[in-house]
């Protein structure tokens, strides 16, 4: 079996994760920072030592990178890395704030940009964190950074991550996919075509790293 740490889980488990995930070949482990979500590890994503080195297959992280400040995220990447098997991979979805600075410019700051399971989501939610949680007392909601596709792609490159393909979706996010090797352009597809949706079905892809072959 290969290992999927599936960062910032909140209440998901491994139904939530991405077709590519649920072939039977992948364990799952549940990380969060809050013991209310009943991960399998309470821990912080800046702090990531009870896990050791280079022994998770791939890391799973979707809306998790934008709740800590800008200082702490070279430390939260780096540990990503840190964690990863060479020839493992992680996939990190977050908000692209280019998308929500449009969306913002074209009138919707408080209206509904687009419906998630929890409910409407605003261009506010996605600039600050998810109100209705924020409200009900839930500060791990809150967003403290924000990332366009370059500021990612320059932060995954410092961390030590050798290659990144990284696209935009039609709800206002990022989704890259970042290996610790130079991956030819194939093997790298290979993967993405595997993600739902596959990052080729995204937007505006841009990468670094990827061999050419
Ligand atoms: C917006 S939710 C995303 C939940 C789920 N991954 C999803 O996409 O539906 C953010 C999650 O990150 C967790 N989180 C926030 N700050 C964290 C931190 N510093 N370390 C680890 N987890 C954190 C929260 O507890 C919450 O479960």
């Amino acid at each position: 079996m290969k290992t999927v740490l599936h960062v910032g889980c909140g209440g998901n488990d491994i139904r939530s994760l991405p077709i590519l995930f649920q072939d039977g070949e992948w364990e799952e482990i549940r990380y969060d920072i809050d013991p209310a979500a009943l991960p399998d590890v309470v821990g912080r994503l800046q702090d990531m030592s009870l896990l050791e080195d280079g022994t998770i297959d791939a890391i799973f992280s979707s809306h998790n990178i934008e709740h800590v400040w800008a200082f702490e995220v070279p430390g939260v990447l780096s540990e990503f890395r840190r964690i990863l098997k060479s020839e493992g991979f992680a996939l990190i979805l977050c908000p692209d704030v280019v998308s929500v600075a449009q969306a913002i410019i074209h009138g919707y700051l408080e209206e509904t940009v687009y419906e998630s399971p929890a409910g409407p989501i605003t261009a506010m939610d996605i600039l600050y964190g998810y109100h209705a949680s924020i409200k009900e007392g839930n500060y791990f909601m809150a967003h403290k950074t924000a990332f366009t596709a370059d500021t990612l792609a320059r932060h995954l490159d410092i961390a030590g991550f050798a290659s990144s393909l990284i696209a935009r979706d039609k709800l206002l996010g990022l989704h890259a996919l970042a290996f610790p090797t130079v991956l030819s352009k194939d093997a790298a597809e290979a993967i993405a075509s595997r993600l739902q949706p596959p990052v080729d079905a995204l937007i505006e892809v841009c990468s670094y790293g990827i061999g050419s072959t």
